[in-house]
């Protein structure tokens, strides 16, 4: 599906650190260990491309990866981590800020949403960061391993309702499960096909 090699190109802290320009790119925006480097990695069939850990925060810089000869795959800083210092989350919000705002070759932006939560008031402040850029973003419902087909159906239909509010939003959400498999092939076939 993607021609060419799949690796870890650099870590950056700030947009005068990207890489140049030249490639497609889609990025995995969402709060901290809701499952971003898990989706990267299950995306790219290798397990250990961007590190995943159970400690929140885990992901600090924003993290390219060169996904065949023509895209790149961007793991985003999770926002709305409790215990990170004042100063930190308020770089780390200027940089997303930036990046969402003013990345020429960002395609789509897939905001994570873990289905065991719905949209959190966190969340909320992203996607109206991104009502305001010129990219498309899309919803991905993450961990759907986790939950019951209940809490599933009604998370699913409260994500809905608030992407009611954000008309700029891709109106077709993607469940999915790192772990499981579900939704991969899905997300991987709208990566492939966007110009
Ligand atoms: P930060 O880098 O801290 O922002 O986190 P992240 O969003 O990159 O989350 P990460 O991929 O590190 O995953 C956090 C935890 O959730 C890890 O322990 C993963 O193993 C677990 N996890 C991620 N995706 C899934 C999934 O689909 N199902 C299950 N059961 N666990 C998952
Ligand atoms: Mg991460």
């Amino acid at each position: 599906l993607f021609a060419g090699p799949i690796e870890f190109v650099k870590g950056v802290v700030s947009m005068s650190g990207l890489p140049p320009a030249d490639r497609l790119e889609v990025c995995f925006a969402g709060r901290s260990n809701v499952g971003k480097s898990s989706l990267i990695n299950a995306l790219t069939g290798r397990k250990n491309l961007a590190r995943a850990s159970n400690t929140p925060g885990r992901t600090q810089e924003i993290n390219y990866f060169a996904l065949g000869e023509s895209r790149h795959l961007v793991d985003l800083p999770g926002y709305g981590y409790a215990e990170a210092p004042v100063a930190i989350v308020a770089k780390w919000q200027a940089l997303l800020k930036q990046f969402l705002q003013g990345r020429a070759t960002l395609r789509r932006a897939f905001v994570l949403i873990d289905t065991r939560h719905g949209v959190k008031a966190v969340d909320e402040e992203i996607l109206t960061l991104l009502d305001k850029s010129a990219v498309t973003f899309q919803v991905v419902m993450t961990k759907a391993d986790k939950v019951n087909r209940e809490t599933r159906e009604a998370n699913i239909a409260q994500v809905m309702g608030a992407l009611a509010r954000h008309p700029a939003a891709y109106p077709e959400i993607i469940v999915t499960s790192s772990e499981k498999g579900e939704g991969i092939e899905t997300l991987r076939a709208i990566i492939a096909t966007l110009e």
